[in-house]
């Protein structure tokens, strides 16, 4: 064990496309005052800004098909060795196959340390239709609203941040069918993965966002 990295927190959140992790990431970061590391993204960022992996990654997230393991593993640990990390961190859509979990194992290893908890959020299929047609997410910041179930203070504009509000290109029907059995074959596997090893914490994601929230942070809390 590392001394410096002794109070760190290492957090991930598991869930199909829609059950709220981008919601509940933005939450216990600002509670707990770690960073939010999503691999999606960080991807989305690359291909607004016209980047090599920008290019790469964009016919593989139209489709809703994962981008291959080499490259979300480099990119993710590249982030998560920051500075603004040492404390800890969120991870919100990685890992997402068993190479990518077991990757992120042997890094954390490597230097003494490990993920504290795994969160799955568990909701039905039909409910993540819902939320995921209703889905507006803010350019800047990336905070996700829902026109029913969170919708800006005012149409089109981010709350935190004053930002513009889009629809992804992968919330349409025919891929978002597609990412749900991406999810089904390729990444529930790593409920039992962080199960067996005594990690995975279970959580309803169908009940209200605030109290999605708590349940969390119960969960997570590092006091406890
Ligand atoms: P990514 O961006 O990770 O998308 P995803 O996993 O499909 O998940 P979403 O972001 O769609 O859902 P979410 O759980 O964050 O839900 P949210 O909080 O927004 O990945 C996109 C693509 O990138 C992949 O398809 C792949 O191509 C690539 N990629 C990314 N990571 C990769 C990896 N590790 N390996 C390979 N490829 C990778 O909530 C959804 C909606 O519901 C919102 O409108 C929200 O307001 C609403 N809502 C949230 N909570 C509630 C609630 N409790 N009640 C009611 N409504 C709610
Ligand atoms: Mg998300
Ligand atoms: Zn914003």
């Amino acid at each position: 064990m590392s001394m410096e990295n002794k109070d760190a927190i290492r957090v991930i959140l598991l869930g199909p496309p829609g059950a709220g992790k981008g919601t509940q990431a933005v939450f216990i970061s600002r509670s707990l005052g770690i960073p939010h590391i999503a691999s999606g993204d960080l991807f989305r960022e690359a291909q607004s800004k016209g980047t090599e992996l920008g290019l790469l990654v964009k016919s593989y997230m139209e489709k809703g098909e994962l981008i291959p393991d080499e490259i979300t593993v480099a990119m993710v640990l590249e982030r998560s060795a920051a500075p603004d990390c040492k404390k800890g961190y969120i991870l919100d859509g990685f890992p997402r196959t068993i190479g990518q979990a077991k990757a992120l194992d042997k890094a954390l290893e490597d230097k003494g340390d490990t993920i504290d908890k795994v969160v799955y959020i568990k909701v039905s299929d039909n409910e993540l239709l819902r939320r995921l047609s209703g889905r507006w997410i803010c350019r800047d910041c990336q905070t996700p609203y829902h026109i029913v179930e969170s919708p800006p203070k005012v149409p089109g504009i981010c709350d935190r941040c004053g930002g513009k509000l889009y629809q992804r290109a992968d919330d349409n029907e025919k891929t978002v069918k597609n990412r749900l059995s991406v999810y089904s074959s390729q990444t529930v596997p790593l409920i039992d993965y962080y199960g067996d090893a005594g990690k995975l914490v279970e959580v309803d994601g169908s009940q209200g966002i605030d109290n999605v929230a708590k349940a969390i942070l119960a969960a997570v809390n590092p006091s406890e």
